[in-house]
């Protein structure tokens, strides 16, 4: 494979010539993979790699967790607390026998979390009252049988604006963009170069300080699941069996953020400019990526908002 010319940009997605950014590195090698080789995957990652019966466990508590999405989303109202949404997430899963994984998690204080407008993710649920015209993320995740789903949707509060729900639709595609780059046997970095390049081409810019992760037993694990082109971590291949997260966040402004330093938690854009999120649980197959969030009543893959 020829790699960029020298003036050419560099597939990094930086947006500065390959000659100012990854050519010096790319000759020394330096930002060769230093794992996720062909020949030796299977074996470093082969921890990650599900069996038929572990791939059952993961389809059933994904299977919850997007029942859980179809339940909450009616109650994403003009008016409404997102501490009470966060009540009912949490009275529904425990109702079902199961576990919200965000409470307690590194000390995250609720079951689910809500981010709203240029909250880029991790919002906490509180006294806040969703108003009409606001959009916000809600990211769900829970532990069925020792097994972890995650998944988010960012919904439209009342009527929004057509350029909101412009972005909410693009960020919606980014993700099934990054879903169907994806192959068994193909690398991460796939991901995010359908990401980026979808998401730059309506204007919008791709947040690169959170990523999605492996997930199974564990909330998160490897391989991190970057959503632009990051060569390094990109590497990592994907093989059967694997489990991971896509969940593209995209601002209308700077990818850069800023956390709260009062909660620890909040993420903001730096500008105040509006994010938008979608994520969906992904099981790598023999025959190609399962979405295993899918959820009834939720906005389908093509959904214009
Ligand atoms: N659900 C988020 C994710 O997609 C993680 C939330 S962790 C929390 O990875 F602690 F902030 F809740
Ligand atoms: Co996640
Ligand atoms: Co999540």
């Amino acid at each position: 494979m020829s790699g960029p010319g020298r003036n050419d940009p560099c597939w990094c997605g930086s947006g500065r010539k390959y000659k100012k950014c990854h050519l010096s590195s790319d000759d020394a090698g330096t930002t060769q993979p230093t794992f996720g080789r062909a020949s030796s995957a299977s074996k470093a990652n082969a921890h990650l790699i599900l069996d038929a019966a572990a791939r059952d466990k993961m389809r059933a508590a994904c299977s919850f967790n997007a029942e859980l999405m179809d339940f909450i989303r009616p109650y994403v109202q003009p008016g409404v607390q997102t501490e009470k949404l966060d009540q009912l997430v949490h009275e529904y899963t425990l109702d079902h026998g199961h576990t919200p994984a965000t409470l307690g998690y590194h000390g995250f204080p609720k079951s689910c979390c809500t981010s709203i407008n240029h909250v880029v993710c991790h919002g906490i649920p509180g006294a806040q009252v969703l108003e009409d015209g606001d959009i916000v993320n809600v990211d769900l995740t829970t532990i069925v049988d020792g097994w972890f789903g995650d998944q988010s949707e960012t919904v439209l509060v009342g009527t929004v604006a057509p350029e909101t729900r412009k972005l909410v639709t693009e960020t919606m595609e980014c993700m099934y963009k990054g879903i169907d780059a994806i192959v068994p046997g193909g690398r991460i970095i796939d991901i995010g170069r359908a990401i980026q390049s979808h998401a730059h081409a309506s204007g919008y810019s791709v947040v690169r300080d959170y990523q999605g992760h492996g997930i199974g037993r564990s909330f998160h694990q490897d391989p991190g699941v970057p959503h632009f082109p990051d060569y390094e971590m990109g590497q990592f291949i994907v093989e059967p069996g694997m489990c991971f997260t896509i969940e593209p966040m995209i601002n209308l402004g700077t990818y850069r953020t800023a956390l709260d330093p009062k909660d620890g938690w909040t993420v903001r854009t730096a500008d105040g400019k509006l994010s938008a999120q979608f994520e969906h649980t992904i099981l790598m197959t023999e025959s190609g990526p399962e979405i295993l969030t899918l959820t009834t009543n939720g906005p389908q893959r093509g959904f214009r908002f």
